[in-house]
Parts: structure tokens; C-alpha cells; sequence
């Protein structure tokens, strides 16, 4: 059997796209496995998901340590000890720092429910639906030290309606996070991706229904 893709993946909530990335490994579309979840905040339901799928999960609170120094060099400790090769944040409400960055060059992924690099930050739903843009979507993309501000490995587009609320936006979009997470994922796995500067080479992915997704489709 082929290499499997170590992950690690940081969470704060709700956790649906870790699901999502759960799911397709177990229908067997990305060759990798999760060797550990870790959440920042206690109650996240994501660590009920992790438990349902027999993935061992550990509490990293942020508020129990004193720098944000600290707070990484925890993480690192715990994805280094289970072998992480690959970090995925997974709607993880942390900025992290280089200090974290450099134990893991060009290894950490993130989602974002906005098309970047427009509508950074928080609650980008509603910001997209007030700001009376046509077409809002989600991005995966690696993890520099700026926020939101990594190479961009695949977005999704979706229509935003003059109907939307934050709500209604932030369901359709997350519908495509669902999508392309597991995706890039693969693509990772299979060593298919490569980044030259700010850009991100998906070898053999199809332009307009992988790296470019838009639903719906025109
Ligand atoms: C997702 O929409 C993700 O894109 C977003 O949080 C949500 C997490 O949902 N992430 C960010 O805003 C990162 N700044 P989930 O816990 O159900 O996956």
C-alpha cells in the first residue's frame, strides 16, 4: 500500500469539515490518516467527532498558558509526538505565530469560507452578504505569517443571493468547503502539489471543476 499522509488536525468547533475529511478517508478518496485532533477550547463538538471515529484528541486551552509561544510550543509538542506530517486547520480560531510555522514549513493548510485575499478574518459570511458582492466562496491555501494570507492551493465559488443572510451564505459556501478540503488533501498526498512563490501547481487537477470550483456550475 502506498504512503499514507500523516495528519494532525486543530479544530475550535463545531468541527464539520474535520467530518468531511474524516468521511472521505473512510470512502477511501484521500490516502491519509488523522493521528490526532487538538482543540483549543474544551467544548468544541468536533472532539465528539474525533471520538466517533475512534481518533484520539487532546485539549490544547489556549488560556492555560502564559505567551502564545507557549501555547504553540504545546501544539508542536503533541503534533511531533504523533508524527504529524501534515497540519490542517480546521475552522481553528487561532493565529499562529512562525515560532509554530517554522516546526512546519509549507505544512500547514487552512479553509477559509471567503474567497481570498478578499474578506479576511472573522465572520466573513456577512461581511461578503453587507458588502452586496455577487459571488462569495471558500479557499484552501498554505499557512504563511500573515493571516489569511498563504498561497492559494483551490477555491470555491458560489453565487450570494439577494435573499442571503450571513447564515444562508455561510451554508451554501461550507457545502463547498465540504468538497474541496478533502481534496487538496489528496493532491498533498499524492505529491501533486508544488508552490512557486505565491503560486500553488496542482499537477493534472482540472481547472473549473477541482483547483477553480464554481456551483453552480456555468
Ligand atoms: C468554516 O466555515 C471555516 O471555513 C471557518 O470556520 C468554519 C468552521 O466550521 N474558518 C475560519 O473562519 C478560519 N478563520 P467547522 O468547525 O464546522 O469545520
Amino acid at each position: 500500500m502506498s504512503h499514507l499522509l500523516n495528519l494532525g488536525v486543530l479544530i475550535s468547533g463545531r468541527g464539520s469539515n474535520l467530518q468531511a475529511i474524516m468521511d472521505e478517508i473512510d470512502r477511501g478518496e484521500v490516502a491519509a490518516r488523522i493521528l490526532v485532533v487538538v482543540s483549543n477550547e474544551p467544548e468544541a463538538y468536533g472532539l465528539k467527532r474525533a471520538e466517533g471515529g475512534g481518533i484520539p484528541s487532546i485539549v490544547v486551552n489556549h488560556r492555560e498558558y502564559e505567551s502564545r509561544e507557549a501555547f504553540e510550543e504545546r501544539l508542536i509538542e503533541v503534533l511531533r509526538d504523533y508524527g504529524v506530517e501534515l497540519v490542517v486547520l480546521a475552522g481553528f480560531m487561532r493565529v499562529l505565530t512562525s515560532h509554530f510555522l517554522k516546526a512546519f514549513p509549507m505544512r500547514v493548510v487552512n479553509i477559509h469560507p471567503a474567497l481570498l485575499p478578499a474578506f479576511p478574518g472573522l465572520g466573513v459570511q456577512e461581511k461578503a452578504v453587507n458588502y452586496g458582492v455577487r459571488f462569495s466562496g471558500c479557499t484552501v491555501h498554505f499557512v504563511d505569517e500573515g493571516v489569511d494570507a498563504g498561497p492559494i492551493i483551490a477555491q470555491a465559488v458560489v453565487p450570494v443571493f439577494p435573499t442571503d443572510t450571513g447564515d444562508t451564505l455561510a451554508e451554501r459556501i461550507l457545502r463547498m468547503e465540504h468538497r474541496i478540503y478533502p481534496k487538496v488533501i489528496q493532491w498533498i498526498s499524492e505529491g501533486r502539489v508544488r508552490v512557486e512563490g505565491r503560486r500553488v501547481f496542482v499537477h493534472g487537477a482540472n481547472f473549473g471543476e477541482e483547483i477553480a470550483f464554481i456551483e453552480p456550475v456555468v
